[in-house]
């Protein structure tokens, strides 16, 4: 079997790695990175090229599609495979707008009773009805860029001023363009936060372990968001109850109302999860795998993942059956200095060549250049320690090890992932 893996980050080379699993596949990564190299053959196309990608596919008799980011779901990557009748994996455009409109998610999940924080919208053209709002409004709130921002377009802001100058940010100096020149303005949810993958076709699901993204680029979930800067898997913080509370109330009601809607989804919905002291709340939707999440998440998949993906392009995730690992799995980011405002790229990395049956080296911003590997984005790579005990205290450390043989100039990372999950493992008394 021949696929194409669109992408070039760590998600696209956790699913290259899982793929790459099977025998007899050949996998093929647009653009890919320096890490994936090793694992799939390069095509130098961007992930948004539609029509190249599609030529490429004919050419090279690429038998599966598999779309990782957002953006090429976005300009109908999907809509433009299936009218030429190519197997693809993700939702077609007017599905992926759960994640590329955040306005139009939350009328959705608002005409469909999908729990949520309450919520207003307003455009550029009712800045002045939007100041009035913020005046009068409880804080803190949250601001949301209606658009794509590559994880950077929601701020929680803590007083009127604060929201000035983040509108400030969106409406005048337009840091986002178009995306951020509608708002969403949300309740501020207390909890914790969870990340649920379901794997669809449109009418069936499967759902992988939950995990837990760390968005903010200092330990201790300080400093600004990101795309994610470590996870964990599974999370403790979902358990049976609140598992059955997001599959019914989330995962059904999106798969039956996207149908009744006339566009239904299938590929990997991604139901970013606040667990409230009212149950599990909708944070926001992504139309695709999580990054770095699925770094993590992929660990503990003992079935085929290429089988899930065929089979959820192929609308048979009926007859999928799904087996997991009893490991627990932590994905650690390296960034680059300056992100996520901005990035330094060129700089040597070195200690990558180590060899580990615990852990494993997923490149996010990395290009070879002159025979070396070298940065080339604010995300770097991500190591993820994965302990087949189950516990998430011993697969931090073995991710924080492998990690700290790995150098370049201006490399940074958290030194908190997995801690909340580890620190509930101590009070169970499962840490050791
Ligand atoms: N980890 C957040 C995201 O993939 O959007």
């Amino acid at each position: 079997m021949r696929v194409l893996v669109v992408g070039g980050g760590g998600r696209e080379h956790a699913l290259v790695d899982a793929i790459s699993r099977d025998q007899g596949v050949k996998v093929f990564c647009a653009p890919g990175n320096a890490g994936i190299a090793a694992q799939a053959e390069l095509v130098n196309l961007n992930s948004d090229d539609v029509l190249h990608l599609l030529r490429f596919v004919d050419d090279s008799k690429i038998d599966l599609t598999v779309v990782g980011p957002e953006q090429p779901l976005a300009v109908g990557i999907v809509d433009t495979f299936e009218s030429k009748g190519k197997k693809i994996f993700g939702p077609r455009k007017l599905a992926a707008r759960l994640e590329t409109s955040k306005v139009f998610a939350k009328e959705f999940m608002k005409r469909w009773k999908i729990p949520t924080a309450e919520f207003r919208s307003f455009t550029i053209q009712q800045r002045e009805e939007l100041l009035a709002y913020l005046n009068g409004a409880k804080y803190p709130l949250v601001l949301k860029a209606d658009g794509l921002a590559a994880g950077k377009g929601v701020s929680i802001v803590e007083s009127a001023k604060d929201a000035e100058g983040e509108l400030e940010r969106l409406f005048v100096k337009k840091i986002f363009g178009g995306a951020g020149e509608r708002v969403v303005v949300e309740d501020f949810m207390a909890g914790v936060e969870a990340s649920v993958f379901a794997i669809t076709d449109g009418k069936d699901y499967v759902v992988l372990p939950p995990a837990q993204d760390h968005k903010r680029a200092g330990d201790g979930d300080t400093g600004k968001n990101t795309g994610g800067m470590g996870a964990f898997a599974p999370t403790p913080f979902v358990g049976e109850s609140e598992m059955a509370a997001i599959k019914s109330s989330v995962i059904e009601k999106v798969i039956s109302a996207t149908a009744a809607e006339g566009f239904p989804f299938k590929g990997c919905l991604y139901c970013g999860m606040m667990l409230t002291s009212d149950g599990p709340k909708v944070v926001e939707f992504n139309a695709r795998f999580g990054d770095p999440e699925t770094q993590a998440v992929l660990q503990l998949l003992d079935s085929s993942l290429l089988e899930l993906l065929e089979a959820s392009a192929s609308r048979k995730v009926g007859s999928y059956n799904l087996k997991l690992n009893s490991s627990a799995s932590v994905c650690i980011i390296a960034a680059s200095k300056g992100y996520p405002d901005y990035h330094e790229s060129g700089k040597e990395i070195s200690g990558l060549e180590m060899k580990s049956d615990t852990s494993k080296v997923f490149h996010s911003g990395t290009k070879l250049s002159g025979g070396k590997i070298v940065t080339s984005g604010g995300r770097v790579i991500g190591v993820t320690g994965t302990d087949p005990g189950g516990r998430i205290k011993k697969a931090a450390e073995i991710a924080y090890d492998r990690l700290r043989g790995i150098r370049y100039d201006g490399m940074f990372y958290r030194h908190d992932i997995g801690k909340k999950a580890s620190d509930l493992e101590a009070m169970k008394g499962q840490s050791s």
